[in-house]
C-alpha cells in the first residue's frame, strides 16, 4: 500500500504519472465523473485549513465519492484524549483513504503506520505538505511546459514553510535544478534540508538577501507567508513579519515567462496589483490544487493492493532507549509512539518523525 507522507515516498515515475492523470482530467473531466462512485474519504483536519481541506472534499466529490470527517479536533474524541493510533484504527473501519493535517510533526506518518487504508499528509507542523508540493509541480508543468532545468526562488519563510521543504525535496527529483533561499537570517530555511536534500541531491543552491538580486534569474517565484502560528517568540514574528513584500516594481526585470507562486493564504507578501501580472500564477495553482489531488486520491486507491506501489523501505531506522527527540512540536514528544531515528550523513542522528537532531 502506498501512503504520501513525505514527497520521497512517492518514485519519480509515480509522481509523472499523478501529474500525467491529473492532465488527463483536466482534459476529460467527464471521463472521470464517476470514477470512484460509492468510495469514501476522511479528512481529519486537526489544524485549521480553508483550501486544503475544502480541495480535498471538491476533488472527492468530482470524482463521485464522498466525503466524512471534521475540520476542527475539538469536534472530534481527540478532545476526549484518544491517540492518531486510535482515532486512524477507528476511521479506516468507516473510509476508503484518509487525509490528515496536524500540527504535530509526524502525526500523519504514525497514522499511516497503523491504518488499513492509504494516509495523505495535509500538513504536519512545520515538516511537510506533500499535496501542496504536487499542487506545485503541476502548476510548474502548466505555466513554463516543465520542471527539469529551472531556476527557482524561494521567499519569506523558508524556516517554518512547510510548502518550501517539501518542494525542494521533490525538486531532488529533477535534472539541473537551480534554488535560490531569499529569506532573513531569522527565517533560513532549516540545516537538514540544505545537507540531507539539497547537498545530498545535488541541487545547486545559495542564499540572498533581496529579490531584486536575483529577479533576472528565475523561472519561478515562491513567494510565501511568515508562519505567524509557529513562532515561539511574539518579538521575533514582529521584526520579520513583513520582511519582503512583491510588488509591481520588485518584478521590472524579471523574466517574461516566470511564474509567481504562492501556496496561499497571502497576508501582505504579495500586493494586489501584482493580481493583474500574467505571470500570477497562485489562483490558477488552487485549481491545480483540486486536479492533482483527483490525481493523488484515484492513484492511491487503485495502488493499494499493487505490490509494485509499496511504501520505501527504511532499514536504517532504529530505536535507542538512551535517545529523545526534543522537539516540543513532534508526536513523539506528545504521544506513545515507538521512538525510531536515522543517522545522518554528518554522522548525527535525527528523529524519523520530524527530521529533528536528537541527542541522550
Ligand atoms: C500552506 C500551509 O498550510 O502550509 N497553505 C496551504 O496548504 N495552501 C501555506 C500557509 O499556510 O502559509
Amino acid at each position: 500500500m502506498k501512503h504520501l507522507i513525505d514527497p520521497t515516498d512517492l518514485t519519480r515515475k509515480e509522481t509523472d504519472e499523478i501529474i500525467a492523470l491529473a492532465l488527463d482530467i483536466i482534459a476529460n473531466r467527464e471521463k472521470y465523473r464517476d470514477c470512484l462512485k460509492y468510495h469514501k474519504l476522511a479528512t481529519l483536519f486537526y489544524e485549521p485549513s480553508t483550501r486544503t481541506r475544502l480541495s480535498f472534499t471538491a476533488a472527492m466529490m468530482e470524482l463521485g465519492g464522498n466525503v466524512l470527517g471534521f475540520s476542527d479536533a475539538k469536534n472530534s474524541s481527540v478532545s476526549k484524549g484518544e491517540t492518531v493510533a486510535d482515532t486512524v484504527r477507528v476511521v479506516d473501519k468507516f473510509a476508503d483513504i484518509i487525509a490528515t493535517r496536524h500540527s504535530l510533526e509526524g502525526a500523519p506518518y504514525v497514522a499511516s503506520r497503523f491504518s488499513r487504508v492509504p494516509i495523505i499528509n495535509a500538513g504536519d507542523g512545520s515538516h511537510a505538505h506533500p499535496t501542496q508540493t504536487l499542487t506545485d509541480l503541476l502548476t510548474i508543468t502548466r505555466e513554463l511546459g516543465g520542471i527539469d532545468g529551472i531556476t527557482i526562488g524561494f521567499c519569506g519563510d523558508l524556516k517554518f514553510g512547510r510548502t518550501v521543504h517539501s518542494l525542494i525535496k521533490a525538486l531532488g527529483g529533477y535534472k539541473d535544478i537551480k534554488v535560490i533561499l531569499i529569506a532573513p537570517d531569522e527565517l533560513r530555511l532549516p540545516d537538514y534540508i540544505k545537507h540531507d536534500v539539497c547537498d545530498r541531491q545535488g541541487i545547486n543552491y545559495r542564499e540572498v538577501k533581496t529579490i531584486e538580486e536575483v529577479i533576472g534569474e528565475l523561472d519561478v517565484l515562491y513567494m510565501t507567508r511568515v508562519q505567524k502560528e509557529r513562532f515561539l517568540d511574539e518579538e521575533e514574528f514582529a521584526r520579520v513579519k513583513d520582511s519582503f513584500v512583491l510588488d509591481p516594481a520588485k518584478l521590472e526585470g524579471a523574466k517574461k515567462k516566470m511564474a509567481i507562486l504562492h501556496p496561499l493564504p497571502r497576508v501582505n507578501e504579495i500586493t494586489q496589483e501584482v493580481d493583474q501580472d500574467p505571470r500570477a500564477a497562485y489562483f490558477r495553482q488552487v485549481e491545480n490544487g483540486k486536479f492533482v489531488r483527483m490525481a493523488l486520491i484515484y492513484s492511491l486507491i487503485k495502488w493499494k493492493d499493487d505490490p509494485t506501489h509499496a511504501m520505501p523501505e527504511h532499514e536504517e531506522y532504529f530505536t535507542d532507549v538512551t535517545l529523545h527527540c526534543h522537539n516540543s512540536k513532534c508526536i513523539s514528544t506528545h504521544e506513545d509512539v515507538k521512538p525510531l531515528f536515522h543517522h545522518t550523513d554528518e554522522g548525527l542522528v535525527r528523529c524519523v518523525y520530524c527530521d529533528a537532531i536528537v541527542s541522550k
